[in-house]
């Protein structure tokens, strides 16, 4: 038996035709489209083709897009300026800069002089803070939402199963591991320094994999009938894969997700998703 490929393009192209319902009413609210501004700084070919995807989103739910492209020689203080400029401006709802910036611009200011109403990343330590105290506000971070979305599609019980993560970034590992807690999930976390990950990842009832290594995980490392979530994205001489080694788990796992075409097409999708909350918010 094989796995179900949890197809993350169609479940996304589901939802954001429920999410185009949801903009097309804002803007009558509101009298414009909900907005998000994003923003890039230096020519990261992989973040370009990142924002070309959240753009291409945006027309097609019908958010407005505004996109602020920065050289790689602009100063930390030019970048907090362009932010400063959106934040204050009343017709952008959400602001994304996308990372990784480059050398001299810090992270910690950029996400800093994001207004929390605006983090529709979910990055600011206030939005940070909510999500992992179990009092998630309207705004949720991008992957791990994405991520929760998929198993809820695919009916993965969450409660009670033994949830492994494997990698601790702020981005997914963290905060994707506080969202199965809150599913009442059995949470370990796992990462580089873990002695015999394979011992870990074999306990996994759902494994979700955020590491950044292609084939990290292989078939030994995972028990028969897991549900296998891939968030690595590396570019190889084979082209994109995860961090799965996916022709050699697919047969164990019950479910897994492919790269591309699973994980990222949701965390788009729950980026438009946080866009059209941050505007609901503005239209109360
Ligand atoms: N770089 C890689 N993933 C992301 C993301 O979800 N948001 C931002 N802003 N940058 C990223």
């Amino acid at each position: 038996m094989s796995a179900i490929i949890m197809d993350g393009s169609a479940t996304a192209a589901q939802w954001r035709a429920d999410l185009a319902i949801q903009a097309a009413q804002l803007a009558s609210t509101l009298g414009r489209p909900p907005a998000l501004q994003t923003m890039l700084v230096g020519s990261d070919p992989a973040s370009e083709v990142y924002i070309g995807m959240k753009i291409r989103a945006c027309t097609d739910v019908g958010i407005r897009s505004v996109h602020v492209q920065l050289p790689d020689t602009a100063t930390e203080s030019e970048v907090l300026e362009a932010i400063a400029v959106a934040a204050a401006d009343s017709d952008i709802d959400g602001i994304l800069v996308q990372f990784p910036l480059p050398a001299g611009v810090s992270e910690r200011a950029v996400i800093d002089a994001i207004p929390p109403e605006k983090d529709v990343d979910c990055f600011h330590p206030f939005n940070v803070g909510l999500m992992a105290s179990g009092g998630a506000g309207h705004l949720l971070p991008c992957t791990p939402a994405g991520i929760i979305r998929l198993l809820e599609a695919y009916d993965v019980p969450i409660a009670g199963r033994h949830a492994v993560v494997v990698g601790r970034s702020n981005l997914v590992g963290r905060p994707v591991a506080s969202m199965l807690l809150d599913r009442h999930a059995t949470v370990t976390i796992a990462h580089s320094r873990t002695p015999d990950l394979g011992a870990i990842t074999r306990q996994a009832d759902i494994l979700v994999v955020a590491v950044g290594r292609a084939h990290l995980i292989t078939p030994d490392m995972v028990a028969p009938g897991a549900v296998v979530i891939d968030v690595g994205v590396n570019r190889t001489a084979e082209g994109l894969v995860g961090d799965v080694d996916f022709a050699g788990v697919s047969p164990i796992a019950s479910m897994i997700t492919p790269v591309p075409g699973g994980v990222g097409p949701m965390t788009v999708a729950t980026l438009m998703a946080n866009t059209i909350a941050a505007a609901q918010v503005r239209a109360m």
